[in-house]
């Protein structure tokens, strides 16, 4: 929810801002703005541009004339406080116009702040909790100013003393043009190092284009920044020396690399994602079976111990995420037989859940930033679970509070539709569940080498989706206006309904919702009329005679009929009974391996919806891509 870049150095600041927002838009696309310290010198002016739309308002305005400067700080917007309009959008300065700030995040105490700066004189130019902050940080300035060492900085850790809630924040001021000071507290901040160049922002892609050194900001550490060098301080104002982290992605895999969107090109990106989690993670295991048998190993921890003790698994996550956990329950008592409790995470945090202190604690996230999962971590935590994260964010904030971090090697997922992350995330489910399942004694020899077997199939199990885009593509052109999108299915099924139901939801803005088949008849087919395509997801053999009086329900009611199934059998037999406008056949494989593959057609599926109905795959409304506020 909202991006903000900040950037001292030698280049123009507007140019080097631009770029950074264009990084970070998906995080917020309802406004933006930068503020520049024009020329860099003191007592130079303060430049704002900021304005209401996507950032190419902001783009056309500055190039009309961007201000002159090498010091600044960019905001794009998500509104939380106040609609999107010019006053509400970022930076926001104070009543003389000299110090600017940007902000992501939300000030909860910020009506009290109001009162108390109103009370000394201050109006307020916009209706949002950001503005209390730079008023703030003025009001201790002037007390600060006159007295020696940095009063930019001791008045800024006043204002923030005061303040309750989340925040990232950029600070400049018009008497410090040899400085920006950055801020973070529970919203992600990431610091750029440069040479004689040094940034900050909200996510790595924003930075690639400079550097790949950063500093990841722990909860209530300032950075101070100047060309040459970065000053690091906790809370209580004292230096601290840190080692910088290294970020592998490069600039180009933040680039759309000649797709139309960034969903496109993520989506195309899943065969090398998928190899990129799964391959590290496999061993010749060298057992008595001979060499070239493989293994599952993780090298970041040692699942035996982690799970040794464990009776149930708990799983928190959000959204797609969740999905991800849906897919992992069924799978970790497929193949591990243990019994597996998933929760969305918001609901989790305030549902009191019973705690049995060995279970294995999973939290999913992609960003490693999502403030309800985030939240579940550390309840978990306190209440003495262990826990695993799987994220595809190095330095983000679950990845540093998790006892261990199973890494997604997704590269950076920009698009607000999550695609790669999540069948990533389904590779890392497998391999836990799989590996599991062997130490569990639920796996045999012979088992467990047929799972990993299914699992190395993956990726060009998703390489044979893609190359029927063209079909999926046309079928969309045919459907993207349907009212209604049923999604059907048993189990796994079920599973892969639930995430594609999300997918067209959130980018074709079709309603759209994943009935278990089985619980048609219980009401959702009252719903069901000549106006809504009902996909069903019939990969399971032994359910195909099931889903097929399924289908049958649905087209006497006059919807149009989807079928997602396996090659062979399964696609003979519901060809044969005639129930399908259109069947897409995924390759042959065991159950819990088919979401991952099944899914890709409906993210394609979504897509091309989304493109015929006008709308932009990227920046759906409403939306952002890391939700890091409640
Ligand atoms: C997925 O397409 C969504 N954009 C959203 O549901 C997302 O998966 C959810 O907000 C969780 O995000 P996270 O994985 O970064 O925690």
């Amino acid at each position: 929810m909202c991006g903000i870049t900040g950037y001292i150095g030698y280049r123009r600041a507007s140019d080097v801002l631009l770029k950074a927002l264009k990084k970070l838009e998906y995080r917020g696309y309802d406004s933006a703005g930068i503020a520049v310290l024009n020329n860099g010198v003191s007592g130079a002016e303060l430049a704002v541009r900021k304005m209401k739309g996507q950032l190419s308002v902001l783009e056309a305005a500055l190039a009309e004339g961007s201000p002159e400067g090498v010091l600044g700080i960019g905001h794009t917007r998500w509104a939380t406080h106040g609609e999107p309009s010019d006053a509400n959008s970022h930076p926001h300065t104070d009543i003389s116009g000299s110090i600017a700030v940007v902000h992501n995040g939300i000030i909860e105490n910020y009506a009290r702040l109001k009162s108390f700066l109103r009370e000394r004189g201050v109006v307020f130019k916009s209706e949002t909790d950001t503005e209390v902050i730079v008023h703030l940080i003025n009001h201790y300035y002037q007390i600060e100013r006159h007295k020696p060492g940095d009063p930019l900085l001791r008045s800024t850790l006043q204002a923030l003393s005061k303040l309750e809630g989340s925040y990232a924040l950029g600070v400049i001021a018009r008497d410090f043009p040899d400085r920006l000071i950055a801020v973070r507290k529970d919203s992600p901040l990431i610091v750029g190092l440069g040479k004689n160049e040094n940034l900050i922002a909200s996510d790595a892609p924003a930075l690639l284009a400079y550097t790949r050194e950063v500093h990841f900001l722990n909860d209530g550490e300032i950075a101070v920044l100047y060309n040459d060098h970065v000053d690091l301080y906790n809370e209580a104002g004292e230096k601290i020396i840190r080692e910088s982290s290294h970020i592998d992605w490069d600039a180009e895999s933040a680039e759309k690399a000649g797709y139309a969107h960034f969903m496109l090109k993520e989506i195309h990106e899943q065969p090398k994602a998928l190899r990129d989690t799964l391959n590290p993670r496999l061993a010749d295991a060298h057992t008595p079976h001979g060499a070239g048998e493989l293994k599952i190993h993780f090298d970041e921890f040692n699942l035996e111990a982690a799970s040794a003790k464990a009776k149930r698994i708990v799983i928190a996550a959000c959204g797609t995420a969740y999905h991800a956990g849906v897919v992992g329950k069924y799978a970790f008592e497929h193949f591990a037989r243990i019994p597996v409790e998933v929760d969305i995470a918001s609901e989790y945090r305030y549902r009191n859940p019973v705690f049995d202190k060995d279970d294995l604690f999973i939290i999913i996230s992609q960003s490693g930033e999502t403030a309800d999962t985030l939240a579940a971590l550390r309840l978990a935590k306190e209440r003495g679970a262990k826990v695993i994260a799987i994220t595809n964010a190095v330095g983000s904030t679950i990845s540093r509070e998790a006892d261990t971090v199973l890494y997604t090697r997704a590269g950076p997922e920009i698009a607000v539709a999550s695609t790669k992350a999540f069948t990533t995330q389904l590779v890392c489910i497998y391999l836990l569940a799989i590996e599991l399942g062997r130490l569990r004694g639920a796996l045999n020899t012979v088992q467990y080498a047929a799972a990993i077997a299914e699992l190395q199939k993956i990726p060009e199990n998703a390489e044979f989706v893609l190359k029927s885009k063209e079909a999926v593509q046309r079928y969309a052109d045919r459907q993207f206006n349907k009212k209604k999108v049923f999604f059907v299915g048993r189990l796994f099924d079920h599973a892969s309904g639930m995430e594609s139901a999300l997918k067209l939801k959130e980018i074709s803005y079709t309603h759209s919702e994943s009935f278990a088949a089985g619980e048609l008849k219980h009401g959702p087919i009252a719903l069901v009329d000549k106006d809504t395509l009902v996909v069903s997801f019939a990969t399971q053999e032994a359910l195909l005679d099931k889903i097929t009086s399924n289908i049958r329900e649905v087209l006497s009611r006059g919807a149009s009929s989807l079928i997602v199934t396996q090659e062979g059998e399964p696609q003979a037999r519901l060809a044969a009974a005639a129930i399908a406008d259109e069947i897409w056949t995924i390759p042959q494989t065991d159950a819990p391996f088919t979401p991952v593959i099944a899914v890709i057609y409906m993210q394609l599926f979504a897509y091309y919806c989304s493109v015929a109905r006008g709308n932009d795959p990227d920046k759906p409304r409403n939306l952002a891509k890391s939700v890091t506020v409640e």
